[in-house]
């Protein structure tokens, strides 16, 4: 096994910003200050109509590649997680090898995973590393729940945010990829969900905010059973974190920061109390982007390091955890 590494990573969120202020206006029984303390966001980026998860890919594909002088010919597989695709078919990720300019001797495959995805993503680029298949990975998460939602569904509207991000994975750069943790209970797949807009269901619904967003789901709309993911995340993280350590041969104290999946406030702090884990070692990077899906973990690992909160020879554990229900961790030792 030869040491894999994260040799550059980079952002982009989508220019419109949806306040607290401007999406109360909407639901006039819910304030700003509920939705800020419950939630912990006050504002998140939203993809334009017309803008898609391949042009989010592409924009924080591109601002890599200027921000740390990558040379394009050098990637040799793309792998791109999202659950909002351009299309059913051909894969977004087939489409941004000839936006990007790549090579056509490269690999390129999405994946749908959802908050576990770029740790999972990790791991492919790993793999692909380390089975001689691939030298230079580039790992893009990109996501728009903003398009799976009902406008009039403030639970979700509140929480989630749109954005991409790159990263490439190499056999060198500055933070060095560990071990992993995986989990799956496809018992909790019905509590996250877009039911309809594919092909197991084909009824479509009209929208009433007390009935049928409980019971029944709409045109490719996101149906959360917010309880029922808390719970699962109550039980599952714990478990994750350990296992996680284990596999890595740590212990908690060896860890410098934990960056775990922005979920929301609410949920980031009983999991911070549960977990045992100081202020000083847990990151919150959700204020402005909301929980920006498979991209919270990457955005929150770019800002810490920005912000000298993870330095030089730092242990950082990765967990990220939901939809599916699927869960995967992992530790990174920045060099
Ligand atoms: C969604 C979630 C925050 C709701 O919290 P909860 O305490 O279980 O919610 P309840 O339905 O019992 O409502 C409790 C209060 O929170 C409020 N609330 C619920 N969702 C809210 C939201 N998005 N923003 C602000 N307040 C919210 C309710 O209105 C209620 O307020 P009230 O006491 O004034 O009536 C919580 O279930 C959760 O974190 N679930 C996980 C969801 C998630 O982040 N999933 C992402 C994928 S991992």
């Amino acid at each position: 096994m030869i040491d894999v590494f994260i040799k550059a990573q980079s952002y982009y969120l989508p220019k419109k910003v949806l306040t607290n202020e401007e999406l109360i206006k909407e639901f006039p029984k819910w304030t700003v200050e509920k939705v800020s303390k419950k939630v912990g966001i006050n504002s998140r980026h939203i993809a334009d109509k017309n803008e898609t998860v391949g042009d989010m890919a592409y924009q924080a594909s591109e601002k890599l590649f200027s921000e740390n002088n990558i040379d394009k010919s050098e990637i040799d597989f793309i792998l791109l997680c999202t659950q909002t695709p351009d299309y059913f078919l051909p894969t977004t990720a087939c489409t941004l090898q000839s936006r990007l300019g790549l090579s056509t001797s490269c690999g390129a495959l999405d994946f749908n995973l959802g908050c576990s995805g770029y740790v999972y993503g990790l791991s492919l680029a790993k793999g692909l590393i380390n089975g001689n298949m691939a030298k230079n990975v580039l790992l893009i998460t990109s996501e728009a729940y903003s398009k799976h939602m009902h406008s009039k569904d403030k639970k979700n509207r509140t929480i989630f945010g749109d954005a991409a991000t790159a990263t490439i994975v190499s056999t060198t750069g500055n933070l060095k990829i560990g071990n992993f943790s995986f989990g799956t209970d496809g018992r909790g797949s019905e509590n996250l969900i877009v039911k309809t807009g594919a092909f197991k269901f084909h009824d479509m619904m009209d929208f009433d905010e007390n009935e049928a967003i409980e019971k029944d789901h709409f045109p490719n709309n996101l149906y959360m059973n917010g309880a029922e993911v808390f719970k699962f995340s109550m039980d599952t993280v714990p478990k994750l974190v350990k296992d996680t350590l284990e596999k890595n041969a740590l212990s908690k104290d060896d860890i410098d920061q934990f960056i775990f999946h922005q979920a929301n406030k609410f949920m980031l702090d009983t999991l911070k109390t549960i977990s045992k884990i100081s202020n000083e070692k847990f990151i919150y990077s959700i204020d402005d982007v909301g929980n920006t899906v498979s991209s919270t973990i990457p955005i929150a690992l770019n800002r810490a390091i920005k912000e000298n909160k993870v330095n030089k020879k730092d242990k950082v554990l990765l967990a990220g955890f939901g939809v599916g229900y699927s869960w995967a961790g992992c530790v990174l030792e920045c060099q």
